[in-house]
């Protein structure tokens, strides 16, 4: 197996036109999951909510999976969240990485989960399984969020009560940032459930959203597609089956090209 290499013996070895980022943060959250920190190029532009080409060399050759970026648009560095799957070609590698080890990077991000592909609304939700969350993590602390929309909500179900960490940390780090969070504090609700353990709220997101209890432990009317907007991020079931819970409430799907009431995308990686 490949070892993660120094960001200096990375840059000797990688072939040319791709960034190579130095990793600076690592957490580790349980044996499934953690997030990261890299460098960010100068050059480098993305809207908030899209994800990139992020990767290692795997036996002296590029391997990248697409991760959304954590962090907004406007940060220094770039956060990720990554799964960990014992036997996944990237993380596997990927998992082993410290500060000061180099991270691939392809020059161009892209994505469906943004703001432009919405058309205007009033609430905003996000709905997110697992990783599913990451991007959200980048929209929560981006002001253009709460400039277009007056209520946030911020959907996360995982299947273990640790796995729900993240989320909270990145819901308490949006509403301490100088930048966001005397609006986020107005705006901003996290609506965390867990499926596989006891806690508060347990069921996935589709029987919430299904039995009517997400809009009545919000205090809110039921999902509208004349004032509320749907961003979804989870594995393709997920997308499946909240996807069609929205159609049949009459939203439209959007995409950058023609925005719409809510917009999908799978959160990726292995
Ligand atoms: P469950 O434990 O009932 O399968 P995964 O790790 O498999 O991506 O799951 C993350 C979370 O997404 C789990 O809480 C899981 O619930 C939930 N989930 C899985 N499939 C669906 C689905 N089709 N619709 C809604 N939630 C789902």
């Amino acid at each position: 197996m490949t070892l993660p290499l120094s960001a200096e013996a990375l840059a000797r070895q990688a072939p040319d036109g791709l960034f190579i980022e130095t990793v600076t943060s690592v957490t580790h959250y349980t044996d499934r999951l953690f997030r990261f920190r890299a460098t960010r190029p100068a050059s480098f532009r993305f809207r908030s909510g899209e994800f990139a080409m992020i990767g290692l060399l795997a036996d002296g050759k590029p391997l990248y999976r697409a991760y959304s970026i954590a962090s907004p648009a406007w940060a220094e560095e770039l956060e990720f969240f990554s799964i960990k799957v014992p036997d996944g070609p990237l993380t596997s590698r990927l998992q082993m990485i410290r500060p000061g080890d180099g991270l691939l990077m392809r020059k161009k991000a892209t994505g469906t989960l943004v703001l432009d592909a919405l058309t205007p609304g009033r609430r905003l939700y996000m709905f997110s399984t697992g990783t599913g969350i990451a991007p959200f993590a980048s929209l929560i602390r981006d002001p253009e969020t709460y400039e277009k929309f007056d209520d946030v909500i911020l959907t996360h179900t995982c299947r273990a009560v640790a796995e729900l960490q993240y989320g909270f940390d990145i819901v308490a780090e949006a509403l301490a940032d100088p930048l966001v969070g005397e609006v986020a504090r107005g705006k901003l609700r996290h609506y965390a459930s867990v499926t596989r353990e006891d806690y508060a709220r347990r069921g996935r997101i589709t029987d919430l959203m299904g039995s009517g209890r997400l809009c009545a432990d919000l205090g809110v009317p039921p999902l509208d597609p004349a004032v509320d907007r749907g961003m979804i991020c989870g594995s393709l079931a997920m997308l499946k089956d909240t996807r069609g819970l929205l159609l049949a409430a009459g939203f439209t799907e959007g995409a950058n090209a023609a925005p719409g009431a809510f917009v999908t995308e799978r959160a990726f990686a292995e």
